[in-house]
């Protein structure tokens, strides 16, 4: 008899790391629903449904989570990737309300989407939790400092969250990748490379030299650590805050 199929929220799924886990988890026979703040143009034939979701609107994530539980039977999967990177500043010349802007999308955003399927899990008493934060949350940075508290605060709430929910079976992860080729990299390539015509491609490539792999990684290098962490024969793995991210924290070595 075969097993049935998982049912996977994964939010963010327009983005490129949340795009390619949908595809990389509908290949591995998972049914799975997408939510995002921006539609596709049209849906992938990886999503068995689309939702559009502001993580921001507290009441909508609850009434987003409460009917997919109602329609699907279970949410057995959550990945959260939604997020933003933010403008640049420095700590010193950090606007509040920048700040503001930064942690209710990223922190308070994975904070009411980690709880409100954290209740449904609990109440199954079964599911996989996996929260997308960075290592810009494990270290020092000069810059987009919202963000980087932003994802540290992603780390704290997943680590809570699986003290809370290892006993009901639940496991709740973090990967932190280093850069990523997708849209928010590009982004901040284009930022850093200012007004020279090749400043984004110059960017990239003294990022990539702090890497011990030399390179960034692909969207579905994350794809696949997060799906290794949804499977059920590794639910035993909780609390981790796990590095996608080529050594990047090694450091280079003398
Ligand atoms: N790209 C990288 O180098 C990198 C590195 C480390 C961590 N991350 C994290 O990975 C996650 C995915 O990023 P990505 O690289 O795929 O970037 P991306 O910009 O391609 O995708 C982010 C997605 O989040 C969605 N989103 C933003 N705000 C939202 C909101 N309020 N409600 C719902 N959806 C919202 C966007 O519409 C977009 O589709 C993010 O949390 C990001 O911080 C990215």
């Amino acid at each position: 008899m075969t097993a049935p199929s998982q049912i996977a929220l994964v939010t963010g799924s327009s983005g490129g790391i949340g795009a390619a886990t949908a595809e990389r988890l509908h290949a591995a026979g998972t049914v799975v629903i997408g939510c995002d703040r921006t539609a596709p143009d049209s849906r992938p034939k990886w999503l068995a449904d689309f939702r559009e979701l502001d993580v921001t609107d507290e009441q909508a994530v609850h009434d987003t989570v409460t009917a997919i539980k109602a329609e699907f039977g279970t949410i057995d999967v959550l990945v959260h990737a939604a997020g933003i990177l933010g403008n640049e500043p420095h700590l010193l010349t950090t606007p509040s309300s920048e700040f503001a802007r930064v942690m209710a999308i990223n922190a308070t955003g994975a904070f009411s989407v980690l709880r409100e399927v954290g209740l449904v899990m609990q109440a199954q008493r079964s599911g996989s939790i996996v929260a997308v934060a960075s290592v810009a949350a494990k270290e020092a940075r000069r810059a987009y400092v919202p963000y980087n508290a932003s994802k540290a605060a992603v780390l704290n709430i997943c680590w809570s969250l699986a003290l809370e929910l290892g006993p009901d079976n639940v496991s709740v992860n973090a990967v932190c990748p280093g850069p990523v080729n997708t849209a928010m990299w590009n982004q901040l390539a284009t930022r850093a490379g200012g007004s020279d015509p090749d400043g984004d491609q110059r960017a990239r490539q003294a990022r990539a030299a702090q890497i011990p792999m030399g390179r960034f990684a692909e969207p579905e290098e994350v794809a696949a650590t997060i799906t290794f962490l949804t499977d059920p024969a590794n639910r035993y793995l909780t609390g981790l805050s796990l590095d996608v991210a080529g050594g990047a924290r090694l450091g280079m070595g003398s």
